[in-house]
């Protein structure tokens, strides 16, 4: 309920009548009291006056677990949760704990990350006070070679999560890179250890961009954070507790046919690649194709100009748009 009364009142940027949030929501005035409280020991500044109602001053800055537990809603994800200002890696540090006893669900946090990683070997720049840098350790009873579809399925959250929050349009570029306005607004990376055909446990790693306002010469054309592209500051605990509702939410759609049949129609429809002609770099090849759509398991079709359909496989390639990054 925190969660819905904070955007009823940033939605609002005035004073909202107790009455009016209580009919909004179909809760008690003690309720909306009792929460409202809530908020103010989270940092949130919140005016309340008599005959006018409550209106939202200010919201809280950093990043904290009493603020992400106060705004979680979902059932097991997170509810294990582990927060350092500083580490080295969140996925290092998931994986350490995956090795041990670590339960299904925990979720590592950082301000600012030391030795952050990403994909291909490269390293994942991770300055502190700004934005969320988080890994999730998962579980589940599943084959190998399954495990890399989970990174599909945490884009699709992501998206979501940024959508509801800041109400920009968001969209995924295949597999995985979270886009607005064109550029890259966050990165994913999954890491597995499996044992036999079965995985034994699976990190998903994701750094968003929230409150950058500066990027590298090197990453600057691609890369974005959400406030540069909607001129908002993100509440990034809020943002966090807000995904890993979504992520619940999809993932237990994918643990249901242990692919994307389910997701599939969703995935399409953020998918910023559907129908634009792609450039497919393998190796030292290039091709330009056109993109449909991904499959079940999570592979890109593509179709040549004479309508041939292929598959590609994440991993193996690399996907860029024709004239630039999407
Ligand atoms: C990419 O290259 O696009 C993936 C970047 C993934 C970065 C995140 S930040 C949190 C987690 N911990 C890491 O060391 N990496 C991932």
């Amino acid at each position: 309920m925190k969660n819905q009364i904070i955007r009823l009142l940033k939605e609002k940027q005035d004073y909202v009548s107790g009455q009016e949030i209580c009919a909004q929501l179909g809760v008690s005035r003690t309720a909306v009291w009792k929460n409202v409280n809530a908020l103010k020991s989270l940092g949130y500044e919140i005016d309340s006056v008599n005959n006018r109602g409550y209106k939202l001053i200010s919201e809280p800055d950093a990043l904290c677990e009493e603020a992400i537990a106060g705004y979680l809603e979902t059932e097991w994800l997170g509810r294990e949760l582990i927060y350092q200002e500083e580490i080295d890696s969140t996925n290092a540090k998931a994986k350490r704990i995956g090795e041990q006893e670590g339960k299904n669900g925990t979720v590592v946090v950082a301000d600012c990350q030391t030795a952050g990683r990403g994909r291909r070997g490269k390293s994942w720049i991770s300055p502190k006070g700004m934005n969320i840098y988080f890994s999730i350790l998962l579980r589940p009873d599943l084959l190998a070679n399954r495990a890399s579809m989970i990174t599909l399925v945490a884009a699709m959250a992501l998206a979501d999560a940024v959508k509801k929050e800041m109400q920009l349009q968001v969209q995924i570029k295949w597999p995985n890179d979270v886009i607005v306005n064109g550029k890259k607004i966050s990165g994913i990376l999954t890491e597995s250890s499996t044992d036999m055909e079965y995985v034994n446990y699976v990190v998903v790693g994701i750094g968003v961009n929230c409150n950058q306002e500066q990027f590298e010469d090197e990453i600057k054309d691609v890369a974005s954070s959400i406030i540069l592209e909607s001129g908002e500051k993100v509440n990034r605990n809020q943002l966090l507790a807000t995904f890993l509702q979504s992520f619940e939410h999809y993932y237990s759609d994918f643990l249901k046919t242990e692919d994307l049949s389910v997701l599939i129609d969703e995935y399409n429809s953020m998918l910023v690649n559907c129908g634009r002609q792609v450039r497919i770099i393998e190796m030292d090849k290039e091709r330009i194709l056109k993109a449909i759509g991904i499959d079940k398991n999570g592979a890109l079709i593509v179709e040549n100009e004479n309508g041939k359909k292929e598959t590609i496989v994440s991993g193996e390639v690399s996907v860029r748009g024709v004239y630039g990054y999407v």
